[in-house]
Order: C-alpha cells, then sequence, then structure tokens
C-alpha cells in the first residue's frame, strides 16, 4: 500500500516507520523537507519525503498528523482533489496554544463539537477516521503490556474506510473500540487530555487505555 503522512512530527515519523515495518511504501508530507533527512537516513528506500501535496497525492491512504491548529490550513495545501474517495487516518488533537492548568491540557474545540468533525464537514467527498490520538506516539506502534492488548477508539462515517483502518490497527498490535460516526471524536479527542494528566504532573507517559468488558 502506498501511505501519504501529513506531518513530519514525532506522530508522522513514528507511523511513518510503523508503515514501513509492515512493507508499505510512506511519502511523508512536509513544509521543511529537511526536517526529515535523519529519518530517510534511516529509514530505506520505500521511504520519501514531499510536500503536504505530494504526499496526499502519492497516497492511496492519508495519515493527518500535524499540530490541530494547523490542520485545516494542510488538508488546504495537500488539495482537496488528492483527497477525494481516500481514507484519512486522524490522529490529530485540537489542542489550543495556551497553556495546560494544573496538567490539563487546553482544546480549541467545545464538548459539542470535534475537529474531526469539522475536517470532515470541509472535505465531504474524504472519509475521515479518528485513530492514533488518545495515546503517545513512544506506544502507537506495537506496544508492550506484558500481552495485553490496550485499546484504540476509533470513530468515522465510512465503514470501508473504518475496516482498512482496523486492519491497520490489528496490525499495529491493537484492540479495537469502534465507537460509530463522526460525532464520537467528541469523546475521542479530549482521551487526550486525560492521557497527558500523568505526564505533564509526574513524568509518566506510557499508559494506554484499555476498555475492560463483560459481554
Ligand atoms: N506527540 C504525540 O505523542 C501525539 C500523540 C497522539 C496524537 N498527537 C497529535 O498528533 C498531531 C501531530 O503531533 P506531533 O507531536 O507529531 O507534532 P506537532 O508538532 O503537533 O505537529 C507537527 C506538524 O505540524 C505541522 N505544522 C505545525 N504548525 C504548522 C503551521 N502553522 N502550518 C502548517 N503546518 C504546521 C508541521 O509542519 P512542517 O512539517 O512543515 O514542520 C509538522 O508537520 C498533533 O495534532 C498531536 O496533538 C500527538
Amino acid at each position: 500500500m502506498k501511505v501519504g503522512i501529513l506531518g513530519s512530527g514525532i506522530v508522522g515519523q513514528t507511523l511513518g516507520s510503523g508503515f514501513l515495518k509492515y512493507g508499505h511504501q510512506v511519502k511523508i508530507g512536509t513544509g521543511n523537507p529537511n526536517k526529515l533527512n535523519d529519518w530517510l537516513d534511516k529509514a530505506g528506500t520505500n521511504a520519501s519525503a514531499g510536500s503536504f501535496a505530494d504526499a496526499a497525492s502519492f497516497g492511496e491512504i492519508i495519515v493527518l498528523a500535524v499540530k490541530g491548529t494547523a490542520a485545516v490550513n494542510v488538508l488546504e495545501k495537500a488539495d482537496s482533489k488528492n483527497l477525494v474517495d481516500k481514507t484519512i487516518i486522524d490522529a490529530t488533537n485540537p489542542i489550543a496554544e495556551i497553556a495546560p492548568v494544573n496538567g490539563v491540557l487546553q482544546f480549541f474545540t467545545n464538548q459539542n463539537s470535534s475537529l474531526m468533525e469539522e475536517l470532515q464537514k470541509k472535505h465531504p467527498q474524504t472519509n475521515f477516521v479518528k485513530a492514533f490520538s488518545c495515546v503517545g506516539s513512544a506506544l502507537m506502534v506495537n506496544p508492550d503490556f506484558g500481552g495485553i492488548k490496550p485499546t484504540m477508539f476509533i470513530a468515522g462515517n465510512n465503514d470501508d474506510s473504518k475496516l482498512q483502518v482496523k486492519g491497520i490497527l490489528n496490525t499495529f498490535g491493537w484492540e479495537i473500540e469502534d465507537m460509530g460516526k463522526a460525532e464520537a471524536a467528541r469523546a475521542i479527542e479530549p482521551l487526550c487530555i486525560l492521557w497527558c494528566i500523568p505526564g505533564f504532573r509526574e513524568n509518566r507517559w506510557m499508559h494506554a487505555f484499555k476498555l475492560l468488558k463483560n459481554n
């Protein structure tokens, strides 16, 4: 599969390396290709870098991994014609550019909205699936909790796209909870706030969520 990753930060690079590990081709899109020189040196021949539009046009499937405040703008740069009928795995969180309060991040969305819904409305011919947003980058690919699979919460309007993302999450070692349509991103995105609190307060960053069920 050809994977186009919009975002050159730790999430873009980590997921990029994860897709490469499982034999896919990866192009990371960025406004600053030089940032990726070290990653490219280690990533091998299936990896490349380009503009946001280059990565979007390359990808049969797209990963969105940019700063939440830049997501709308980056998708414009990627060019909506490169996104039509494609799945976008949306790892972003709507973190506001304001300091956390006692370890609690602040969002620029409210509880009855989400960043993914806003992106989905702007790109109705593209299928957004929220995933990877509620865990730190170090645990995104093959997280090791001594044989216990953590839960990745996903949501999105298109079932075929969610099936595609479920396959990827299975390969990356996750148990999956499909929370339904795009509105469920209103509940999934804030898990990032909860996930970050032990990090900001106690410098603990190596945890993940698990949904316990008795049915
Ligand atoms: N870090 C984590 O562990 C983690 C975990 C879960 C979810 N997330 C979410 O994943 C996303 C990516 O996080 P990250 O930590 O990898 O890096 P980040 O610093 O949040 O984002 C880096 C990316 O955002 C782009 N960007 C930043 N400001 C921009 C602007 N004004 N205009 C255009 N592009 C801009 C950068 O562009 P260039 O490539 O041009 O520099 C780069 O590609 C975020 O939404 C974050 O909340 C992060």
